[in-house]
């Protein structure tokens, strides 16, 4: 190397220290630097098709400079040269994550919600992606939005969830109808008042969106009951540091007995994304198990258990409408908790009927979507 291009890039022991045009120095380490090199991705799936592991020696750089807005390498005991556009080498110099266009902030909403609740037409969005696209960024941004227009089938269902993701089975089956049965296997199948919860914390992941299609009601009360938990979840944080900090760092366990199955998994009661907010709460009263952490933990555990899910019950914070026959609800069973109050099972009928995808599945399809173009 020249004097010049040893100002631009100088060898260290580890990696090389290169001169960004807008950054100053950056470093960057050799293993970083093979692995990364352009070739190493498939030009189609993007996928990468090197393998850092049949790497025997630490990758050495014989010559390195700085030539038409890229870095070249040539590496040593090898016949490859690597170019590294100047613009890639900006974006990974200060270790921040890759930006993510699904990353959007969060918008609390409180009890009065309900006037301005997201509504998407499903015609619309079978035929626009501008609708699927404002219908996905509610579901990012405030956690739930209601699809309109819903024809009276089980198609309908399944083509609605199939727009921002695949049908994601849980212990209960790929679908699940919620009206009274005769012999009831859950609360949800009878006209009692189904406290608020979140669906299924006894699976290890619990379903991510929830569909709830509602095909008829006429019946007497069963009004829906839908909040925000990380709106509640953010409130605590101010009110009670401490009870907050217990929720957000203890597991407690959850289970299922269902027809031959007996699930079980731990979830912490709110969830923290990682920037250190709030993303989400699971919480259900009915598939608690017995808390089996010890029992002098329980003398803090219990009071913040409990401060919480009384705020979760606090008008401030419930929505409470009734779903008419043709609304499908659509929601992250993260973050929105949901229930209903008691009904009379002999007023009229009440039939819906849901079903699950993933929220990564729908931070994906949205990516793609509004980065449109960038990998063709
Ligand atoms: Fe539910």
């Amino acid at each position: 190397m020249d004097g010049a291009q040893i100002d631009a890039v100088v060898l260290e022991a580890n990696g090389l220290t290169v001169t960004l045009p807008d950054g100053g120095p950056a470093y960057f380490n050799t293993w970083w630097l093979r692995d990364n090199c352009p070739t190493s991705f498939d030009a189609e799936t993007r996928e990468r098709v090197f393998d850092i592991f049949h790497c025997s020696e630490v990758p050495q750089p014989a010559d390195a400079r700085i030539e038409d807005g890229a870095l070249v390498v040539h590496w040593a005991g090898e016949n490859h040269v690597s170019r590294y556009p100047l613009s890639m080498l900006a974006a990974y110099a200060n270790g921040d994550p890759r930006p993510d266009p699904a990353d959007l902030p969060r918008r609390p909403w409180f009890a009065d919600h309900y006037a301005d609740l997201t509504r998407v037409s499903h015609p619309l969005l079978l035929e626009s992606a501008e609708e699927r696209r404002r219908w996905m960024e509610a579901l990012l941004v405030e956690g739930v939005a209601i699809v309109t227009d819903m024809p009276d089938t089980d198609e309908a269902l399944t083509r609605t969830a199939e727009l921002i993701g695949t049908i994601r089975p849980s212990f209960f089956g790929a679908y699940f109808d919620v009206r009274t049965h005769v012999k009831p296997t859950n609360l949800a199948y009878t006209s009692k008042a189904l406290e608020l919860h979140t669906d299924v914390p006894a699976e290890e992941l619990a379903p991510g969106i929830q569909f709830l299609h509602c095909r008829r009601n006429s019946v007497q009360g069963g009004l829906n009951l839908f909040l925000d938990g990380t709106a509640v979840a953010n409130d605590l944080r101010v009110q009670d540091p401490e009870a907050f900090r217990l929720l957000t760092e203890i597991e407690v366990p959850f289970y299922k007995e269902h027809d031959g199955i007996d699930m079980r998994a731990r979830q912490r009661v709110i969830e923290l994304d990682r920037h250190g907010e709030v993303s989400g709460v699971t919480i259900s009263q009915h598939m608690a198990d017995v808390f089996d952490l010890p029992q002098r933990l329980m003398d803090s555990y219990y009071p913040a258990f409990v401060r919480f899910g009384r705020m979760l019950q606090d008008a401030k914070y419930v929505m409470r409408f009734s779903l008419k026959a043709g609304e499908c609800i659509t929601f992250d069973n993260h973050r929105i908790v949901h229930g209903r109050e008691a009904y009379s099972a002999t007023s009229g009928e009440r039939y819906l009927r849901g079903t699950y995808t993933d929220r990564g599945e729908l931070r994906g399809i949205y990516r793609a979507m509004v980065s449109e173009g960038r990998f063709k």
